[in-house]
């Protein structure tokens, strides 16, 4: 048949291969159908291989804190927030408390070596602790203070909230490599440690004693604002 362009259609004819391209051509066939199912085999596989369990929120920020990886602690932060309809400013304070064991625990494993790992550590932790105080010493201290029972714990918060930062601004003017950046270290979750354990178990506690369910819900509003504001990205100034 013509065809435009002047060529001519061929018969569609069938013809026979010689037996060796026959040949080939099988094993060709067997070996593409022994790959489709060794892809089958290891696609059952990972389909019945069970998967590990979720790790818990604070295992998985020890397990990024201990990374040396940059930005895993700013990945900490985001993915312990506060609970979102949490209502109790006592249990928002706790959380905090948690967080900071778990940074305080990372950045005691460290040794000089780990130059990126302690100044993250650091940085987190200041920052966190930074708002932190500021939560407690613009509205949860302020609403204890006028009560004789909480008084006098509320004043030696304050103090504690003071010789933490001291010493974290020292350990800022020590280089990471230095032998007394460990000690020093030590000595701030030392410190923290044990003025979370007076607010916990003596503060807190008395607090909830004090303080109104009302009270308390509009302290943790107050916390939240507080919160947001200071996290909102500041304005340069001109
Ligand atoms: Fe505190
Ligand atoms: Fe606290």
């Amino acid at each position: 048949m013509w065809l435009p362009g002047g060529t001519v259609a061929r018969k569609s004819v069938k013809r026979k291969l010689p037996a060796k391209r026959r040949a080939a051509g099988k094993a060709n066939t067997a070996a593409r159908k022994t790959a489709a199912r060794a892809a089958a085999t290891r696609k059952n596989r990972k389909a019945r291989t069970p998967k590990p369990p979720t790790p818990s929120k604070i295992s998985s920020a020890a397990a990024l804190i201990r990374g040396t990886a940059s930005g895993a602690l700013s990945a900490l932060a985001e993915r312990l927030p506060w609970g979102a309809r949490e209502a109790d400013p006592i249990r928002l304070l706790e959380a905090d408390h948690r967080r900071f064991e778990s940074l305080l625990k990372a950045g005691e494993g460290t040794t000089a070596r780990a130059a990126k790992t302690r100044t993250k550590v650091l940085d987190t932790l200041t920052s966190e602790l930074n708002l932190h105080e500021l939560l407690e010493e613009q509205a949860l201290y302020p609403a204890l203070a006028p009560h004789a029972e909480t008084r006098e714990i509320v004043l030696e918060g304050y103090q504690e909230h003071h010789v933490a930062d001291l010493i974290v601004g020292e350990l800022y003017d020590l280089a990471t490599s230095d032998e007394q950046w460990g000690p020093k270290f030590k000595v701030l979750k030392e410190n923290i440690e044990h003025h979370i354990e007076e607010e916990e178990r003596d503060m807190f506690k008395k607090a909830r004693a004090v303080l109104t369910r009302e009270e308390l819900a509009a302290l943790a509003t107050t916390m939240r604002t507080l919160r947001a504001d200071a996290r909102k990205p500041k304005r340069a100034r001109t």
